[in-house]
């Protein structure tokens, strides 16, 4: 059995722009594991985001401000690799070789591709089908061990998991791809919509008002905190008082997650506060978090050259890790590669 090194690799779509469910259930913590003793390569996945159509005259940009996103919350270039996907040719291909590796009946158990696709089967593409076992191939090939993500890509990670121990047994290579570990935690992997407890925050929700956008001003975050959705009561003064409350309880967590503490901590803070006290709290906490980062973020956002630059070093030292890797699965598969 081959010792991996351990190695990070996670990524992030750019189609429409990021979320608060995205900085605290992937970016923020993408930074604390920078210097944690892994090697963390982080992934603008393109290829992923026209899965569903983009504009190609919004796409390059929408790439270039999810780089800025990375780098406004902490990702420092010289300590991780940070690239976009498209621009390391090796997904597509190892990504291809697991279309051969992965089952029908794998694929139609994924729970995201049924909820986006939904009643328009039919009508989706066939890279939103296969778009797991491209997953599959941005961690693996570069052997990662660790995949921090929000919770709603387990399922993917899992899978991710299959396809590598399939190919291991079927190619007798025992240990030559790792079993990544996925890693969800802390307090916000699953960030609610602020209009509906029951849903995921996300950036296709039908109302702006539903989320919070990495780019909103101050008082466009106030509001939003002000109008979301929760009951009449106020907060109780234990956790289990918040069961059957998932609009208090997503607040919260998002409370929780910038603050840096628990939520048993925030609720021993709040016991008994009302909406009126807690919502401007957690508003001026938002803002105190999010405004330098989206001011940073439009700051690199006037220097694209620059972005593109650091995406394109990025790439280079992907593809130094990826080639050897990919080469080596061509080999196992047993493909000729003469030139
Ligand atoms: P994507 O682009 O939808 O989301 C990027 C990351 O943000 C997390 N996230 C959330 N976390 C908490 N609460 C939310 N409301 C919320 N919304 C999004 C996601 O869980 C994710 O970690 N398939 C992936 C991208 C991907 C990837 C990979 C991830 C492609 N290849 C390889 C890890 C490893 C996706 O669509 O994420």
């Amino acid at each position: 059995m081959t010792t991996h090194t351990p190695r990070v690799f996670s990524g992030i779509k750019p189609s429409g722009g990021l979320t608060l469910g995205n900085y605290l259930g992937a970016i923020k913590r993408f930074v604390d594991m920078q210097g944690q003793g892994f090697e963390t390569i982080y992934c603008v996945v393109d290829l992923h985001a026209i899965t569903v159509w983009q504009d190609p005259k919004e796409l390059k940009d929408a790439t270039r401000e999810v780089a800025a996103g990375f780098l406004a919350s902490g990702i420092d270039p010289t300590q991780s690799i940070l690239f976009n996907q498209s621009q390391v040719s090796a997904h597509a291909e190892l990504g291809w070789l697991f279309n051969c590796v992965a089952r029908m009946g794998w694929m139609n158990r994924m729970t995201q591709f049924k909820d986006k696709a939904g009643k328009n089967a039919e009508k989706v593409s066939l890279g939103l089908y296969a778009y797991p076992s491209l997953m599959a191939a941005d961690i693996l090939l570069y052997h990662a061990t660790h995949v921090p993500v929000g919770e709603d890509q387990k399922q993917h990670v899992e899978l991710t998991r299959d396809i590598a121990a399939k190919f291991n047994h079927d190619f007798k290579a025992e240990g030559f791809f790792p079993m990544p570990e996925p890693i969800i935690d802390g307090p916000a992997t699953r960030v609610m919509n602020l209009r509906d407890g029951s849903k995921k925050m996300s950036k296709s929700g039908e109302s702006d008002m539903e989320r919070i956008n990495m780019t909103d001003d101050a008082d466009t975050i106030a509001k939003k905190f002000k109008k979301a959705r929760t009951d009449p009561d106020a907060l109780p003064d234990t956790l289990e008082g918040l069961k059957g409350r998932p609009e208090a309880r997503n607040l919260v967590d998002i409370y929780a997650a910038l603050s840096e503490a628990t939520p048993e901590a925030v609720i021993a803070e709040y016991a008994g506060a009302g909406w009126g006290r807690f919502k401007p709290a957690l508003a001026d906490l938002a803002v105190e978090k999010l405004a330098p980062i989206s001011t940073e973020m439009a700051r690199l956002m006037g220097d694209k050259a620059e972005i593109d630059r650091i995406l394109g070093e990025g790439a280079d030292r992907a593809d130094a890790i990826a080639q050897p890797i990919l080469d080596q699965a061509y080999d196992i598969t047993g493909l000729l590669r003469s030139r």
